[in-house]
């Protein structure tokens, strides 16, 4: 498989700064997009300063997603909408991971509640912002980011991969397999993230009640 150029979109936050510090010590080239360039740049330092020799680089969110061949998208719920409308002109085709959870927490309620969304999930919404050539996969909503920062404790996780797009599916869950400890698992049409998506409000519940920050999801029984 050819190398993708991953962007992440605010990868200056707190789950996407892990997820690039992992593909970074994976040897993934990783592109840090945020609303500000300079902070972009920081970030990227940070990763090179956890990583050395990393290949990363801190830009621009409309450069990042213009220069990636797959985009993660990490920003709040309550974020998602404009910058996926600001990045709908850069955005023409290639793969969109979204990793939205609408935590009633992004419009300033409880962690441990979900927002209602007309469109079933935060990632049907995305769908609907994106132009057509866009697919959309969900994944990523249920991996602390607290431990992907955690460089030198091994992970311990199963990402559900959910979309519409079979290669799409396959190409994100590639990514998924660099990083050491995560295990992709194809959960089904994008409709499915509605479920995968509230598996978050329960996890962040899980975590207060066992004072961790840390819990994740495995599924069993599957070869
Ligand atoms: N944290 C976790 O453990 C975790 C786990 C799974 C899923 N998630 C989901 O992943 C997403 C990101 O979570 P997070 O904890 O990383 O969030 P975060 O740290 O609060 O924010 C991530 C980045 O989003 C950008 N952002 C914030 N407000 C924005 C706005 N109004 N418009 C455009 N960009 C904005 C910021 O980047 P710039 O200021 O640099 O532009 C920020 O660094 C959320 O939907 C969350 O529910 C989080």
């Amino acid at each position: 498989m050819a190398q993708e150029k991953i962007a992440i979109i605010g990868g200056t936050g707190d789950l996407g700064f892990g997820l690039g510090l992992r593909w970074a010590q994976a040897g993934q080239s990783v592109l840090i997009g945020s609303r500000d360039a300079k902070k972009a740049q920081e970030a990227a330092d940070r990763i090179r300063s956890a990583v050395p020799g990393a290949t990363v680089s801190g830009v621009e969110n409309a450069q990042a997603a213009a220069d990636a061949s797959i985009i993660v998208l990490a920003v709040p719920f309550s974020a998602q909408a404009a910058i996926l409308k600001s990045l709908k002109p850069t955005m023409k085709s290639g793969i969109l991971i979204d990793a939205t959870v609408p935590l009633a927490a992004s419009v300033g309620g409880k962690p441990t509640r979900m927002l209602g969304v007309w469109e079933g999930s935060a990632a049907q919404a995305a769908r609907e912002l994106v132009l057509p050539g866009v697919a959309v996969v969900s994944a990523f909503h249920n991996i602390s980011a607290d431990a992907l920062q955690d460089l030198p404790s091994p992970l311990d996780c199963d990402v559900l991969v959910c979309g519409d797009n079979a290669e799409a599916k396959e190409r994100a869950s590639a990514l998924i397999k660099l990083i050491p400890g995560l295990r992709p698992l194809d959960a089904g049409a994008l409709e499915m993230s509605r479920v995968v998506e509230s598996i978050t409000a329960l996890l962040v519940a899980l975590n207060r009640r066992y004072k961790v920050k840390h819990s994740g999801i495995r599924i069993t029984g599957l070869d």
